[in-house]
């Protein structure tokens, strides 16, 4: 037995090297600084990254306790003894400080326990570096200062940060009038909106729209997406920070703040960490906001205008929606349904958008083909609005005539054209490879067709010769670079059709 076992053993312990190595080189190659210490707090691992955010190198902390390695931490303060001591994982834990070269950093960190069979045996710290993430919220910020500090003494017809109107808003399908009443009767009072629709549904316009007929339409606009940042930095662009407050911290407003005697539009609500979802409703309901690390509260009068991507009972039956908050905000609602749901809009959107971008690109575009008409009233339209103006854009861009063809769709909306023309003559060719020759039918354009039937032949060849197009091409009988200049035309990437890994 103990013969048997001994090789075994060489065996397992160059394995395991080999696991250590590649996840050392795992480790180097992410974003983010890792620090792995034993139960004793003696750390076992240590990534480039980590090094660099500490300014030290690896051999300096491997090894070594924490403690030792670093004299400013104690056993209260640091985070991974902390989790060694409690088994709880820390999360998201924003940390700024300065390095020996005076430059401000900040790191969002989680620490977590590592168990093995139950028992607890070290601790990871993961940092992420959102400095430049810091800097853009700041950015933010300032630039809406700028913007509405300088609106004093000049007095528009729009709001600055608001450019839809209700006349922006097309569509003649019964829902898309019926939320069109329903928001400009919204627009008459201050109260606070929800709405939810999925991604390029028009949520924001619609909010912009009731912002410029409302009252508050000279006021400002603000707009925040409540999933872009880690719950401190979000806090801060809200809610405004002072000098003090925590390292790094500048005298700044929120854009709530900002936001006074306007709107303010926080779009992925359901995306705010809960705390900030508490103080938000502090705020709506007391009409004044405290900066980050203030103790002065100023006044505040704002209207909340949220969005979501699902039903927000949905979002609260979840957890990601507070109940208290979604009833504060939800005193008018408004679901917008997917395209898919109101597909009579899809004409009408359809020249809205050539028109647009005629006079955008300076094009005399007329419209689009039937078959593009046909194809995008069949379309599931996973983005919405947003997808189909985009794809109106990119075709414009492509197109040489004065007509949208499917060629200059992209190419989801090109192969629903594909399957629906190929359909037959692609049923065929499957049944050709066994059975005697069917006759072949086919429904519209000819040269579709035969391109189809092209296409499923080359493609055959190429999975049989595994990618490779000069075994393809002799089991085709044509010539190596005939076969490169149809794959080419034909938009097939052999590559794809390799089963080889
Ligand atoms: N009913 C509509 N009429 C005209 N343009 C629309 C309509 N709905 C959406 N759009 C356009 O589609 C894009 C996405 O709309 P947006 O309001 O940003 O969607 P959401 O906020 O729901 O993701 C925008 O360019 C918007 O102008
Ligand atoms: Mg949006």
């Amino acid at each position: 037995m103990n013969a048997e076992r001994a090789p075994g053993n060489v065996k397992d312990e160059g394995n395991s090297r080999e696991l250590l190595e590649n996840l050392r080189v795992i480790l180097d190659s992410i974003d983010e600084g890792i620090h792995v210490v034993d139960r004793n707090g003696v750390t076992v691992l240590y990534n480039k990254v980590a090094a660099q955010l500490d300014n030290l190198k690896e051999e300096e902390v491997v090894g070594k306790h924490i403690l030792d390695v670093f004299p400013s931490l104690s056993r209260e303060t640091s985070t991974l003894l902390q989790v060694l001591r409690t088994g709880q994982p820390i999360c998201n834990r924003e940390q700024t400080f300065t390095t020996y070269k005076g430059d401000e950093i900040t790191t969002l960190n989680s620490t977590l326990p590592v168990r093995v069979d139950g028992r607890l045996v070290g601790a990871v710290e993961v940092s992420r570096n959102i400095t430049l993430m810091r800097e853009m919220a700041h950015r933010i910020v300032d630039l809406q200062v700028e913007l509405f500090g300088r609106r004093e003494g000049r007095r528009e017809s729009e709001s600055e940060g608001a450019r839809y109107t209700f006349r922006d808003i097309v569509g003649e399908s019964e829902c898309i009038l019926e939320l069109k009443r329903k928001a400009a009767r919204a627009a008459a009072s201050s109260s606070s909106v929800l709405v939810y629709g999925e991604t390029g549904t028009g949520k924001e316009l619609f909010v912009q729209a009731i912002h410029n007929a409302s009252p508050r339409a000279r006021g400002p606009f603000v707009a925040q997406n409540c999933a872009a940042f880690p719950e401190g930095l979000l806090e801060g662009i809200l809610f405004g920070t002072t000098k003090g407050g925590f390292t790094g911290a500048q005298d700044r407003p929120g854009l709530v703040e900002l936001a006074d005697g306007g709107s303010v539009f926080l779009d992925e609500i359901d995306s705010m960490p809960a705390s900030l979802q508490a103080k938000l409703l502090r705020v709506l309901s007391e009409r004044y906001v405290r900066r980050v690390g203030d103790t002065k509260v100023r006044r505040v009068d704002v209207r909340v205008m949220a969005a979501l991507s699902r039903p927000p009972l949905e979002a609260v039956a979840q957890g990601m929606l507070r109940e208290d908050l979604y009833y504060r905000l939800n005193v008018i609602s408004l679901g917008i349904p997917p395209l898919r749901e109101r597909r009579e809009d899809i004409p009408l959107l359809t020249a809205h958008f050539v028109a647009r971008f005629n006079a955008q690109f300076i094009m005399s575009v007329k419209g689009v083909s039937d078959e593009v008409a046909r194809l995008f009233s069949e379309y599931d339209w996973p983005g919405n609005v947003r997808e189909l103006e985009h794809a109106i854009e990119g075709a414009m861009h492509l197109l040489d005539g004065d007509i949208i063809m499917a060629e200059h769709l992209p190419d989801n909306l090109r192969n629903l054209a594909r399957q629906r023309e190929g359909g037959l003559a692609a049923e065929s060719m499957r049944a050709d490879a066994a059975a005697p020759r069917a006759p072949i039918e086919f429904q519209g354009d000819f040269r579709m067709a035969v391109a189809d039937i092209e296409s499923a032949l080359v493609k055959k060849a190429l999975s049989e010769a595994d990618g490779n197009i000069s075994r393809a091409a002799r089991a085709l009988g044509i010539p190596r670079q005939t076969l490169q200049y149809r794959l080419k035309r034909l938009g097939i990437d052999p590559r794809r059709l390799s089963s080889a890994r």
